[in-house]
This record gives C-alpha cells, sequence and structure tokens, in this order.
C-alpha cells in the first residue's frame, strides 16, 4: 500500500481516460461556440457568499461546501458548481447582455462517494444571461439535447418542468408545505426533515413510504400565473418543432433552490436512479441580483462529465482514443542519433517517440511493438555508416525497407497507414 493515495471521492484521470475527458471538452466547446457562447473562465476559489447565495436550504450549501477560512481571514470555499461564479462574474464585469458564456472544469462537494457520485467532478456548462424571452429557454435545452447526440448516447431521457413565478412558486410551496405537514407521520423522518427546510425537496424522495403522500400532493401546474403558464408552453413548443422529444415532470425540483420558471434534467437509461441525472438547469432569474448586480434574466445547465462517461460505457459509446504514434526510433548507436530523428519527425508533424537508456536492440523493439507506433525506425552501425535507416512496418505485413536517412520524412508521408 503506497503511503499516499487519492482522497475519497477523487480520482486520477490517467491516459488514454483523460483524452476521452479533453474530447468531451472539445466536442462540448465546438458545438456552444457555434452558437455564439463564449468560454469563461473562474476561480476555483471564490468568498464563500457567492455559494451560499445558491440556497441556505440546500446540502450543496449546508453540508457539502469545501469551505474554510484562507489565511487572510476570508471566509472561502471550492466551488460546488459554477453558474454562482458566472453570476458573480457578471456583476462584477457588467458585460453588455445578453451574455452567452460556457465553462468546463472541476467542481467540489463533499457528498458520500459512490459510483457517479464524486467529491470532485467535472462539469461543462452554458449560461445565457440578459434575456427573459422562452425562445432562448429552447436553444439552451436544445443545445444540452445535441451534445448528448454528438457524442453517441441514445438513451437519454430529457425531462423538463416549471416552477413558475417567484409568487407562484412561494405559493405553491405554501400549499405544499400545509398537504406534507397534514400527512405527519405517512411521511418518513427524513422527509419531515426536509420538510422544515424546503418541502419543495419532499418531491425528491425516493423512499417507498413517501410515494402515496407525495402523489397525492398539490401539483405546481395549478399554481402558475398566465405570464408562467404561456412561458412555458412556448418553452415545450418550441422543443416540440425541434423534435425534441421530453416528459414534462411535475415533480421535477432540482437540487439548488435559485430556479425560477424552466427548469430541466437529462436522465441517463443506464444508471442507478440516485446517480442518473446526467445534467440539468434552468432559470435562475433573482441570482445575480442576489449577487449584488443588476435584476438580469439567466438560464443555462451543467452537464457531468464523469457520469456522462459512464454512461457512455454503459452505452458502449465515446471510448476513449489515444493518437497513434506514426514512428518509434529504435537507436542501438548511442541514443544520440535518435535525438535529431525523434526531433525532425515532430517538426514534420508526425508522432514520434523512442527509448531511452541505450538498451537492446531486442528490448527497444519490444518497446516499439508496445507503443502501437506504425513504424520502427532502425539505426544500427551499418545504417549510421551507411547514412541510411531501416523502416519497418509494424501492423499488416509490409516490407521493411532501408533508406537514405534524408528520405525519410517522404518515405512516411508516402506510406501512412
Ligand atoms: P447540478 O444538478 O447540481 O446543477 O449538477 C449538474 C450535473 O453535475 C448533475 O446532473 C451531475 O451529472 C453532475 N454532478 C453533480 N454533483 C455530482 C457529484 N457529486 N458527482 C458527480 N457528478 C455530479 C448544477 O450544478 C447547476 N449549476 C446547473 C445549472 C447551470 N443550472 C443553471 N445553469
Amino acid at each position: 500500500m503506497p503511503t499516499f493515495q487519492t482522497s475519497p471521492g477523487m480520482r486520477d484521470i490517467l491516459p488514454p481516460e483523460s483524452g476521452r475527458w479533453r474530447a468531451f471538452q472539445l466536442v462540448f466547446a465546438e458545438l456552444v461556440e457555434s452558437a455564439g457562447y463564449g468560454q469563461l473562465i473562474t476561480p476555483l476559489i471564490e468568498d464563500v457568499g457567492v455559494f451560499t447565495r445558491i440556497g441556505e436550504a440546500t446540502d450543496v450549501v449546508t453540508k457539502e461546501l469545501y469551505a474554510f477560512e484562507d489565511r487572510g481571514g476570508r471566509h472561502v470555499s471550492l466551488r460546488p458548481e459554477m453558474t454562482a461564479s458566472v453570476c458573480r462574474a457578471f456583476a462584477q464585469h457588467r458585460p453588455i447582455a445578453p451574455w452567452k458564456v460556457w465553462y468546463a472544469g472541476p467542481n467540489f462537494r463533499q457528498e458520500k462517494a459512490q459510483r457517479g457520485r464524486y467529491r470532485q467532478f467535472d462539469q461543462v456548462g452554458i449560461e445565457a444571461l440578459g434575456v427573459d424571452d422562452a425562445h432562448l429557454d429552447v436553444e439552451v435545452i436544445a443545445l444540452g439535447w445535441e451534445f448528448y447526440q454528438r457524442i453517441g448516447l441514445r438513451q437519454v431521457r430529457l425531462i423538463v418542468n416549471s416552477l413558475g413565478e417567484p409568487d407562484d412558486r412561494a405559493r405553491y410551496v405554501e400549499a405544499l408545505g400545509a398537504h406534507f405537514e397534514v400527512a405527519g407521520d405517512a411521511l418518513s423522518e427524513q422527509s419531515r426533515e426536509t420538510l422544515q427546510k424546503n418541502p419543495l425537496r419532499v418531491l425528491d424522495s425516493k423512499r417507498e413510504r413517501d410515494r402515496a403522500v407525495i402523489d397525492a400532493a398539490p401539483q405546481i401546474a395549478d399554481f402558475y400565473s398566465a405570464e408562467a403558464a404561456d412561458h412555458f408552453d412556448t418553452v415545450l413548443d418550441g422543443l416540440r418543432s425541434l423534435d425534441i422529444p421530453f416528459d414534462v415532470e411535475p415533480k421535477l425540483v432540482r437540487g439548488l433552490d435559485y430556479y425560477r420558471r424552466t427548469i430541466f434534467e437529462f436522465q441517463g437509461g443506464t444508471l442507478e436512479s440516485a446517480q442518473n441525472a446526467l445534467g440539468g438547469g434552468g432559470r435562475y432569474d433573482g441570482l445575480v441580483e442576489a449577487l449584488g448586480g443588476p435584476a438580469t434574466a439567466g438560464i443555462g445547465f451543467a452537464l457531468g462529465l464523469d457520469r456522462t462517461l459512464l454512461a457512455c460505457d454503459d452505452e458502449g459509446v465515446f471510448a476513449a482514443t489515444t493518437r497513434e504514434l506514426d514512428a518509434f526510433v529504435v537507436d542501438v548507436t548511442g541514443g544520440a542519433a535518435a535525438v535529431a530523428i525523434t526531433a525532425e519527425l515532430r517538426a514534420a508533424g508526425l508522432a514520434a517517440d523512442r527509448s531511452f537508456d541505450q538498451r537492446s536492440m531486442k528490448a527497444q523493439m519490444k518497446l516499439a511493438n508496445r507503443s502501437g507506433a506504425a513504424h520502427a525506425i532502425i539505426l544500427g552501425d551499418d545504417e549510421l555508416a551507411a547514412g541510411t535507416l531501416t523502416v519497418k512496418p509494424m501492423h499488416g505485413n509490409g516490407e521493411q525497407v532501408t533508406i537514405p536517412r534524408t528520405d525519410l520524412i517522404d518515405h512516411l508521408q508516402r506510406n501512412e497507414p
């Protein structure tokens, strides 16, 4: 057992898996940049107040923050998500609205670690600030949907709901609270505890004991104002017009407290239900203001990279790939010549590696084999004296040839696999 290992819920991502992470972010960047979103990079650490605005009643804030006092006595926290940071940045820089940004990076929540639930996890996401138009909700949801299509997932389910305007939501929360209070002991103890903090979150309970009371609970749709109902209808019509399949799920509430009106989640078809949310988002029209900025509409989503890749494994799509080496240089004349040869290959845009430590021909050929390179470039004493190199194709049954050293790049470019 080594002295140190990664902390619970934290993971090393080794190659080639790490290449898959980069590819994931690249596919995402390509998609959202073509829709007018620019990348925003924010710090991993913010004033803890930025995150407590997410909602004092959420587990993310009350139980899971990596908050601490820095050496200057500032109360700071590792970010548990990025929407709050984006809103803080908007309030700080006051960019011209609409402001459409995307982000990618790690987040930290002290959760109970298990498959698909980590303490450090990556997200990619977008946020669009300063537009109060239901057509933007459609654009945002459609981009999330399209991303899953591009990486090849076919079992993703989109569920949507509206929490109504803040007033509608407040009246609903009141009615819901009353309903659950009356139910009393029919609810599980955990749900009765949740009820004291946030009645909405009781709807999230997956406990069998709560099922009947939740099924009989008031429905949010009965509390929509005309504007909220209209906004939601426009969103649903837009999704239909784009042929995006979805289900309206009146009990979808989401884990963070800043949402108003449209909320949505992308669920994977293969993961356990507690971890099947691959991504989610919604409108959070009051958040910029809560962070000291002007009243600003906002909507966005974040997609969990770790979980989405688990879903990819389950569906057998978006596999890890590594760049194939074009050449592996085997130099048995001391290794100095290989310095120049690999440099020359790489300068010509070819992927090349070599062996070090002056190993035997046999050992170097073994490495060449293991590297997966298309060609071994062999330099022995004879080749060195004659100014030649031997090129051995490593896959298929191509012939080994000895060529003038000056022809190497040409030869490889002509014989690309
Ligand atoms: P969230 O639902 O808390 O929303 O997280 C979004 C996604 O991040 C989840 O669906 C999940 O895939 C992933 N995720 C969250 N926690 C973990 C964890 N402990 N381990 C692995 N993956 C995790 C937000 O973060 C909002 N900021 C989304 C948003 C953007 N809303 C509006 N704009």
